[in-house]
């Protein structure tokens, strides 16, 4: 969602600010602003657009050394200079950027409006400043004082940072719900919703909890809690993380260099995880909880979006190697629904952020409910990996791409781990065991082979790109795959697809096929590739288009589909790391050739801090 910033040391908080801007711009993009203090007063330049435009509008003059910034995602109120981010309170010596959603924002409007309050924009955000300004003329009440005041009385979610003319040496920054990280470095201190603007300046980090405020000046800070006001112990941590791994590195987009990536994170999310000449798993994450795992009479995965994807393959992954039955549910319902959940089941979590708002309150109802909690989780220190009794990290390193794809395969690949060390641990066949941890040794190289299609699939992608419409199908394995490409095509080229299992295509979905309708199938050389043939001559009688995707060379398939893209084969559980390549780099490709912006599509946010 909306990316902040905040800084307060010795540089130029406008280029610290708008610099950190731009590396936040993946996370929400409709509109940007700062504010900087300058001869003891606010200096607030915002407007509708990119962080560029932003950029084009600072005064270079403008050299102050405290400040704050922030790209917004719109949740009230329409993208507009207006409703951009710093907002003032009254007095206009307060400015405060905010991401989250303050959900009793209309009952406060009413409230100040009625003691004279005035306001600009429609937003919540513009509400719970002018709340802190009200509160901060009430004689004596400092910045801080204010501010924990007000967090006391609003009602949703919330990172900010706040600043005042009349203490120029002060940022105030606060959390619920929303990530904020502090970056500790010599006589100067970053505030940012993640760590990759700070990387550059230190690497001392601290992950601001929830329900926490920090009390910042440029060499000292000190956390409190908001509810009771008592000091709060501040862990700093280190960043495991480089410069090279958050820029495009001579990349026309972070998508393709992520997708290309993949060829590293894979291995990397097994790297010492995995004793191959034993045929053994070790996750140090879970190995405390191993027993309780098993011992659940139920394993429920949730996730949103990508994620769910990864959580489906998960499922199937867990019922078919180790036998537990597993539930596979979308955070967002999982998290209202009235569901069955005691401490007789595990919640696993997948999320790359580890912020997901949905995920996040899953995990939560699932504690609450005395359930074990799990995370798969790729940002080391985010709200899910903290809060979850156990997990396993995916090592993938910063994914900046919206539309996420490293993150996925190296879900995946964890999730093999995960399942392999249950089926372990359960019993299973060790023969069968090694047979899979075999392949996934020398996955890399298959994974290269399909990357190195890349121009073949755009060859392909000229032939596709004016569709309107796409259908993906697959059995199995390759039904949630299918999703996936549906979605990676959707979302970055805003061309309309949907994912069907192949089975169901009859029972609606035919009625959209003829000659305009593309279908990529997934017809991989499984136990269901006969019925996937069957799928495809009914695609065919109705003069509907093929793409099909495949790991087989097999004479029916090619006299049948009008395009073939084949892969290498590999164990068939392990098929869908191999076979959702070829669908990333197909909707990147499209994507492209449209003019499509890929690294940042419309209305689309990395991290959905909201629900
Ligand atoms: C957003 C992103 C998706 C991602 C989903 C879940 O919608 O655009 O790429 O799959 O959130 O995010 P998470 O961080 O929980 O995996």
């Amino acid at each position: 969602m909306c990316g902040i910033m905040g800084y307060s040391g010795y540089r130029s908080a406008a280029e610290v600010l708008i610099k950190g801007l731009h590396r936040l711009e993946y996370r929400g993009y409709d509109s940007a602003g700062i504010s900087i203090l300058e001869d003891k007063r606010l200096h607030t330049i915002k407007t509708c657009g990119k962080v560029k435009d932003l950029e084009g509008i600072v005064p270079s003059e403008l050299t102050g050394h405290i400040g704050i910034g922030h790209t917004r995602w719109a949740t009230h109120g329409e993208p507009s200079d207006t409703n951009a981010h710093p907002h003032h309170d009254n007095s206009g010596k307060i400015a405060l950027i905010h991401n989250g959603i303050i959900e009793n924002h209309s009952a406060l409007r009413r409230y100040l409006a009625e003691e004279g309050v005035t306001f600009k924009s429609e937003t919540d955000t513009e509400v719970l400043v002018a709340y802190i300004g009200h509160l901060y003329g009430q004689g004596g009440v400092t910045l801080s004082d204010a501010v924990r005041r007000a967090l006391t009385t609003v009602v949703g979610t919330y990172g900010i940072v706040v600043m005042c003319e009349d203490e120029p040496d002060t940022l105030v920054a606060a959390r619920l719900g929303s990530p904020l990280v502090l970056g500790i470095g010599d006589n100067e201190i970053i505030v940012s919703s993640d760590a990759t603007p700070i990387i550059e300046y230190t690497r001392n980090v601290v992950y601001l909890g929830d329900g926490e405020m920090a009390v910042i000046h440029a060499s000292s800070y000190e956390l409190v809690s908001i509810s009771d006001n008592l000091p709060v112990r501040a862990s700093e941590q280190q960043l495991d993380m480089t410069i090279e791994q958050i820029e495009k590195g001579g990349y026309p987009h972070f998508m393709f260099k992520e997708i290309m990536e993949q060829v590293v994170t894979i291995p990397d999310a097994m790297r010492g995880r995995v004793d191959f000449s034993a045929g053994k798993v070790n996750l140090g994450g879970i190995r405390d909880w191993e027993a309780s795992l098993l011992d659940s009479d139920w394993i429920y995965l949730t996730a949103c979006g990508t994620s769910w994807h990864a959580a489906l393959i998960g499922g199937y992954l867990i019922e078919e190697l180790v036998g537990i039955p597993v539930k596979v549910e979308h955070a967002s319902e999982f998290r209202y629904r009235q569901s069955i959940i005691s401490d007789r089941h595990t919640v696993m979590a997948i999320s790359q952020s580890g912020e997901t708002a949905d995920t996040l309150a899953a995990i939560r109802k699932a504690h609450e409910a005395g359930a074990l909690t799990m995370g798969i989780v790729n940002a080391v220190g985010s709200s899910i990996a903290r809060e979850t009794d156990c997990g396993v990290f995916i090592h993938a390193g910063p994914e900046i791409g919206v539309a996420s794809t490293k993150a996925f395969t190296s879900q995946l690949t964890v999730l093999f781990l995960i399942s392999l060390l249950l089926a372990q641990r359960a019993g299973k066949s060790q023969q069968e065991i090694r047979a899979i941890l075999e392949e996934l040794e020398g996955i890399g190289n298959k994974v290269a082979e399909v990357l190195a299609l890349s121009d073949a699939i755009l060859v392909l992608a000229g032939e596709y790109q004016a569709c309107h419409n796409f259908l993906y199908l697959g059995r199995g394995f390759q039904y949630p795959i299918a999703l996936e490409g549906a979605l990676k095509l959707k979302e970055i080229s805003y061309i309309h697809a949907e994912g069907y299992p192949a089975a169901e295509m009859k029972h609606g979905p035919i009625a959209l096929i003829d000659e305009n309708m593309p279908v990529v199938v997934m017809a991989v050389k499984d136990g269901t590739f006969e019925k996937v043939l069957s799928n495809i001559q009914e695609i065919k009688a109705r003069r509907g288009k093929v793409l099909a995707i495949t790991d087989a060379r097999d004479p029916e398939l090619e006299e049948l589909a009008d395009h073939i893209i084949q892969v290498p084969t590999t164990h068939e559980l392990l098929l869908p790391l191999i076979t959702v390549i070829p669908l990333q780099l197909l909707a990147y490709h499209i994507a492209v050739l449209r003019g499509c912006p890929v690294d940042q599509p419309r209305n689309l946010a990395k991290s959905v801090t909201v629900e």
